[in-house]
């Protein structure tokens, strides 16, 4: 028998590993993270706990990966865990939230692969503390969304929007028309952070690890 973990490791900085994660982590005999040219964030962020453990960088093709894509992953997974001992799937922040883990543990399943899923803090968690941006209060509702529709706001109270390299401007002018107060919040939690509140300055960034959060009315 064998066993992967997939492992939330959090928004980036060490200190927001939970314990179980590091104990995972440092009991793991291989660890498992996507390839992105040879580095990957969350290994970045577990880097004092590799000891002995064997540390594998899955690739993954540039543009749309396919489900023979994620096959391949699961049978990689699948030989490199010796039996009797444990794997761990890193991702950033939390593995359920638009995570490559996701889909690998759809194709896990079917290979009967024993799975254990450790939360860690989604970046837009960090973020929200970050910016001291509520999220929610009584009554209130909250989306996260990855690609931005204006149809999307609705009856929104606040907002998390992960992917902003595309449109950028249309989706602030939408929140803005909506009178949703933002910001926009690189690299959290890590040492080059910046909270961006001036569109200008939001418009002229370009760094995939980021996101917008809004709040409606946040100004009234
Ligand atoms: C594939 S998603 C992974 C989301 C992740 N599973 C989570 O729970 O936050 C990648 C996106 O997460 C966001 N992200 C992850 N870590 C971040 C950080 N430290 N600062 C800003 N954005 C981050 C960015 O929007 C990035 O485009």
């Amino acid at each position: 028998m064998k066993k992967l973990y997939g492992v939330g490791t959090g928004p980036g900085d060490k200190e927001f590993l939970t314990l179980k994660a590091v104990a995972i982590i440092q009991n793991a005999k291989v660890l498992f993270a996507p390839n992105n040219k040879g580095k990957n964030m969350a290994l970045d962020t577990i880097e004092d706990f590799i000891k002995e453990q064997k540390v594998i960088l899955i690739d993954f093709p540039m543009g749309k990966v396919t489900k023979e894509d994620y096959i391949n992953a699961a049978r990689i997974i699948n030989k490199e865990i010796p039996d009797g001992e444990t794997g761990a799937f890193l991702t950033i922040g939390d593995p359920m939230i638009y995570s490559t883990f996701i889909y690998i543990m759809k194709e896990l399943e079917k290979l009967n692969m024993d799975i254990e899923i450790v939360p860690g803090i989604p970046s837009f968690v960090a973020g929200a503390a970050k910016s001291k941006t509520p999220l929610t209060v009584k009554g209130d509702n909250f989306l996260l969304c990855d690609e931005f529709k204006e149809e999307l706001l609705g009856e929104v109270d606040s907002i998390c929007i992960l992917k902003t390299l595309k449109d950028k401007e249309e989706l602030l002018n939408s929140l803005e028309k909506k009178n949703f107060d933002y910001r926009y919040i690189k690299r959290c939690t890590l040492e080059d952070e910046q909270i961006i509140a001036d569109k200008d300055e939001i418009l002229k960034d370009k760094d995939y690890i980021s996101f917008i959060i809004g709040r409606r009315g946040a100004n009234d």
